[in-house]
């Protein structure tokens, strides 16, 4: 009997949570969205991922729907996730596991679609690749464990069920939104005009090819990478520190906080108290503790702070630190040319594909490339002296 009870209640499956906005609306899109992500994806018991084939609509109302990945694969996928991603991520990929709370940076929540270290443009979506790397390796300087152990048919299928959960995120997110505009507060809770039913199938195709493409898409060097020597990281640190990377990552290329000067200015003392304000400096150059975080989000608003100090999931946004040794997004020359040339989707870092330095001759990604790897190994970055017309007081 115990055995069988036990048995039981392993098997309960879980349900996945209902994003916070959706929660809000009035009950029949509630019910219109639950409707929808259940026959796209399955419940947590029997995840699928079922997208329309309009190809294949002929004269059918409706387009049928097929498998897009194999449901025996999700299932396995769900086992290996809730078992060592869920902690942290979210047994929905909402970013907000049980040990979310004390962790900075925060653990992605999967569910904007948007990812950070992928090798194709700003705002894609990565490829496979991608994710299977920062899963194999980590994100080096950041809670993201290496699953180096992992075998590779868990790998596989964890995989696959972190692309499901992204596009059911996503589709969640959206639609959650396309309802928000839709509510009309004067009229009766069972009079509202619901989500367009076509558009449904339409949106989560247009997802599933945003994937599709992002496979396709990966960016390739415009040049063969030259010598790294001495001449190319003098360079490389030439760029860096002329313009283009210094207002964020600071002269020293140490980073920091992206709002401290305007968090400083903003902050009555009651957001920042007088042994944090001493602090401030020191403070808004290293991670602060996540609760310090919360706290001054909670107490600022994020209205009150440019938005381009904050990243896509409402976190602040931190210039990444090269002289630590630790690159979040891997630190092969191919790994820092991307962040280089694409930017960090869902940050401010931004892309310099365009940008007139790296056009007008190509070789200076690789340059700055050999810069930050010289910088993350250890090399003391030289400050040239500023010229001395200013009179920027030190804070301290
Ligand atoms: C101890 C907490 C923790 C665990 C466990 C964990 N992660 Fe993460 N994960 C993170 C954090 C934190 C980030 C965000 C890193 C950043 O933003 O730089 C992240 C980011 C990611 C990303 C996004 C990468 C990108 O390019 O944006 C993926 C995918 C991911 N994790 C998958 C997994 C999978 C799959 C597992 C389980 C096999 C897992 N994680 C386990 C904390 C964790
Ligand atoms: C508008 C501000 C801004 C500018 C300008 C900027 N960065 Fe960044 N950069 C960031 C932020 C924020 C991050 C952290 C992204 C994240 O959350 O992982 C970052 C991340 C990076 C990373 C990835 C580090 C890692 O951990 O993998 C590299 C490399 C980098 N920046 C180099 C540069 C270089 C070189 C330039 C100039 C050509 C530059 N950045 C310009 C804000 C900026």
């Amino acid at each position: 009997m115990l055995l069988i009870s036990v048995g039981c209640r392993e098997q309960t499956p879980s349900t996945y949570s209902v994003r916070e906005d959706v929660r809000k609306l009035p009950p029949v899109y509630r019910k219109q969205i639950a409707e929808a992500l259940r026959e796209y994806f399955g419940t947590a018991a029997t995840p699928r991922l079922r997208v329309p084939d309009f190809e294949s609509q002929g004269e059918a109302e409706v387009p049928p729907l097929v498998d897009a990945i194999e449901p025996a694969l999700l299932a396995h996928g769900r086992d290996v996730f809730n078992r060592r991603c869920a902690g942290c991520h979210g047994e929905t990929g909402d970013g907000r596991g049980p040990a979310a709370p004390y962790l900075y940076p925060k653990p992605r929540d999967y569910r904007l679609g948007l990812f950070k270290f992928t090798s194709t443009h700003y705002g894609m979506k990565p490829r496979r690749t991608d994710l299977i790397r920062v899963i194999r390796f980590g994100a080096k300087g950041t809670s993201m464990p290496s699953f180096r152990w992992l075998a590779d048919e868990d790998l596989d299928a964890v995989v696959s069920y972190v692309m499901m959960l992204a596009h059911r995120g996503e589709l969640e997110y959206r639609l959650a939104r396309e309802a928000g505009e839709l509510v009309d507060p004067e009229a009766a809770a069972d009079d509202q005009e619901l989500i367009e039913p076509e558009y449904i199938p339409e949106l989560l195709d247009e997802i599933a090819q945003s994937w599709k493409e992002a496979e396709t898409s990966a960016v390739i060097p415009l040049t063969v990478e030259p010598p790294f020597d001495e001449e190319s990281i003098a360079k490389g640190q030439q760029i860096f520190q002329n313009k283009a990377c210094k207002g964020c990552h600071q002269v020293d290329a140490a980073g920091g906080l992206l709002a401290y000067e305007q968090l400083f200015q903003s902050a009555s003392p009651d957001v920042l108290p007088a042994p944090i304000r001493s602090r401030w400096n020191i403070l808004s150059r290293n991670l602060m503790s996540p609760t310090l975080m919360a706290r001054l989000q909670k107490k600022l608003g994020e209205d009150v702070l440019p938005d381009n100090v904050m990243d896509n999931w409402g976190n602040f946004a931190y210039a990444a630190n090269l002289t630590s040794g630790m690159l979040h997004g891997g630190r092969r020359p191919i790994d820092i040319y991307r962040r280089l040339y694409t930017g960090v989707t869902g940050t401010p870092m931004p892309s310099f594909a365009q940008h007139e330095l790296f056009t007008e001759d190509p070789d200076n990604f690789w340059h700055v490339v050999h810069f930050v790897i010289a910088t993350t190994h250890g090399r003391p970055v030289a400050v040239p002296e500023e010229p001395t017309d200013g009179d920027e007081a030190d804070e301290q």
